[in-house]
């Protein structure tokens, strides 16, 4: 079975994770900045752990300086994702680099992903939608500046407001004013949550932010009573597999968790988190779950329909792409 053609939509992918290594490095070069030390000599990204991860990602993140870097950045990743199989997509985008909050240079880095993501539709038959995202370890009072440039935005692309970054800092009641503020604004919510952090991470999420999906989610497994509340609330798990076996979350794919949450009735879909940073593709992804779990041709299918379920899009676009 070829799992290339296979129909995919993918809930959580970083934009500028997406960004392929050589596509950073021309960017460097172009502004003359060194940053050769998040390369290995193959060009690959280089890091030792997640928290490095962080760092090397947003050193590769600093060679972003425009709104046109963002719709060149934007085509680079479409490109891979149309590649793939991808049909649907969300990618968090952070107005901490796309003009550090401001609200006018906010809308311009929009206005030129937006761009990019038009001319994608067009051209490779990918439709692309936004989730803002607030990144966890630059503090709450950041989070809602960033809330605000969401709630300003939202709209039918501007469809979600979300939070990544490291869990371990800050609780997720700090964050609360802005979920509110996004809820208001009618966006589709989701926290990085149960990652690195333990079941406890997922359940304060939920409690504090009330989230529709949790990106990841994955130590939810080890709390019986967690698993069975999601289930109940049909909360939706960004699992992404490979961005997790890959940064030593779990040793292989074999120990991870998402074939036993999916059969105590938890709503999992499936991404690539960082596809590049990872070595990893949406294909891949379904390779691998075919190759360790037996997933086939009909659970694939019924996984872009749970995921395409728990879009944040609107219906009329939804109806599109089924
Ligand atoms: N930012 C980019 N990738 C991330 C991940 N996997 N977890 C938290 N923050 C991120
Ligand atoms: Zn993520």
């Amino acid at each position: 079975m070829s799992f290339t053609e296979l129909p995919k939509v993918e809930l959580h992918l970083h934009l500028e994770g997406g960004a392929p290594p050589a596509f950073i490095a021309g960017l460097a070069k172009e502004k003359k900045l060194d940053i050769s030390g998040i390369f290995k000599p193959d060009g690959s990204y280089d890091y030792r752990d997640f928290w490095h991860f962080l760092e090397v990602y947003e050193a590769a993140t600093s060679t972003l300086q425009t709104p046109d870097d963002y719709k060149r950045l934007t085509l680079a990743v479409l490109e891979e994702s149309a590649k793939n199989g991808v049909v649907y997509s969300e990618t968090f985008i952070s107005p901490d680099f796309c003009g550090g909050r401001d609200l006018g240079a906010w809308r311009e880095y929009l206005h030129a992903i937006q761009e990019a993501a038009d001319e994608a539709e067009r051209t490779m038959g990918v439709t692309l939608r936004g989730i803002v995202t607030c990144i966890r370890h630059f503090g709450p009072e950041k989070a809602k500046e960033t809330a605000l440039c969401a709630a300003e935005t939202a709209g039918d692309w501007l469809v979600g407001f979300g939070m990544a970054g490291d869990e371990k800092k800050g609780k997720p009641a700090d964050f609360a004013y802005a979920f509110d503020m996004a809820r208001e604004a009618g966006l589709g919510l989701t926290v990085h949550a149960g990652e690195w952090d333990g079941p406890d991470s997922v359940r304060d999420a939920l409690d504090a932010l009330r989230p529709a999906r949790i990106g990841h989610g994955v130590a939810a497994w080890h709390d019986r009573h967690l698993v069975e509340r999601l289930a109940r609330e049909n909360i939706v798990l960004e699992v992404c597999p490979g961005s997790n076996v890959f940064l030593g979350v779990y040793k292989q794919l074999h120990d991870h968790p998402i074939e036993k949450l999916r059969e105590n009735g938890v709503a999992v879909t499936v991404s690539t988190d960082d596809p590049p940073f990872f070595h990893t593709t949406m294909t891949r992804e379904f390779e691998q779950l075919n190759r360790v779990f037996g997933w086939n041709e009909e659970d694939f299918g019924y996984l872009a329909k749970e995921a395409l379920d728990a879009a944040f899009c609107d219906d009329v676009t939804r109806a599109k792409i089924r």
